[in-house]
């Protein structure tokens, strides 16, 4: 069978740990050249290192418009175009009530996670109207549609990611190019098992699912948005989440 992004071109961003690391991984294994992206250099040649010679890194902080700008300026000098991008990068914020932020954490989560987002989405936008194609997945969350009791200002970022989402699909859905986002639950990675919920196995397991999701099964999902076999999906979301969105987890089987 034909690899799912043969001969393609991908940027991902964050793609030094986590859902970014599987997702350039799993990219790179369907047949992509991938530009990895991240804030952290370290981390980001690491996952470089673990593809091998189809990968390159970019050092980038999203939330600055002109590196967002210059990322996409590298994949064209690299290969000519950029066929698929995952606006991955994010971060959690800080743990609290609506009411204990204060207005420099939600700067600091929104100029990432929504102007992050909205910064690499205009650029990708940018090289893929001259093209004439190409497909975004925009990292969004079960978040995105749910509230999220201590993590109310994350939970307004993926609302806006979606909202954004749904936007730009719209407003190139003739153009050949196709913007949909993807809707994770829980997943283990350095953000949930490190720095939300250190140590705390029942909150990581609290899907019905009874476990969190790996990255690669996030990133599965991912590729399959960004390839030509998902033609047909638009401004959509895919949610990976364990059964979370699903309903209550009330008197589950066990
Ligand atoms: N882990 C989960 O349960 C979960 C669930 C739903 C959605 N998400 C979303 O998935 C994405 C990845 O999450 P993760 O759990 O893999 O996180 P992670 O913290 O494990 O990895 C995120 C990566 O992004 C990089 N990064 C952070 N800020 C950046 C910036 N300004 N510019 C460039 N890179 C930056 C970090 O260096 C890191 O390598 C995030 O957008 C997150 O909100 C995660």
């Amino acid at each position: 069978m034909t690899r799912l992004l043969e001969g393609k071109t991908a940027l991902v961003t964050g793609a030094g740990n986590g859902i970014g690391r599987a997702t350039a991984m799993v990219l790179a294994r369907e047949g992509a050249a991938v530009l990895v992206a991240d804030i952290d250099e370290q981390a980001g040649r690491e996952t470089v290192r673990l593809i091998g010679n189809e990968a390159h890194f970019v050092q980038a902080d999203i939330s600055d418009p002109g590196a967002a700008d210059a990322l996409v300026a590298e994949a064209v000098k690299l290969w000519g175009r950029l066929d698929t991008a995952c606006n991955n990068a994010g971060i959690e914020g800080k743990m609290a009530r609506l009411v204990d932020q204060t207005d420099e954490d939600f700067t600091k989560i929104f100029d990432v996670n929504v102007r992050g987002v909205f910064n690499c989405l205009r650029a990708e936008l940018r090289q893929m109207l001259k093209q004439g194609h190409g497909s975004i997945v925009n990292m969004a969350s079960g978040a995105g549609q749910i509230g999220v009791p201590m993590m109310g200002l994350y939970a307004g970022t993926k609302h806006a990611v979606i909202g954004l989402t749904k936007t730009a699909a719209l407003e190139v859905a003739r153009t050949g190019i196709r913007v949909n986002a993807m809707l994770p639950g829980m997943v283990d990675t350095p953000m949930t098992r490190e720095r939300i919920y250190p140590g705390q196995t029942e909150i990581l397991n609290f899907a019905p699912a009874g476990r969190p999701a790996r990255p690669e099964e996030i990133a599965e999902g991912i590729a399959w948005m960004l390839s030509d076999r998902s033609s047909y999906m638009m401004g959509s979301s895919m949610i990976i989440d364990g059964g979370v969105i699903a309903g209550s987890p009330l008197a589950l089987e066990e």
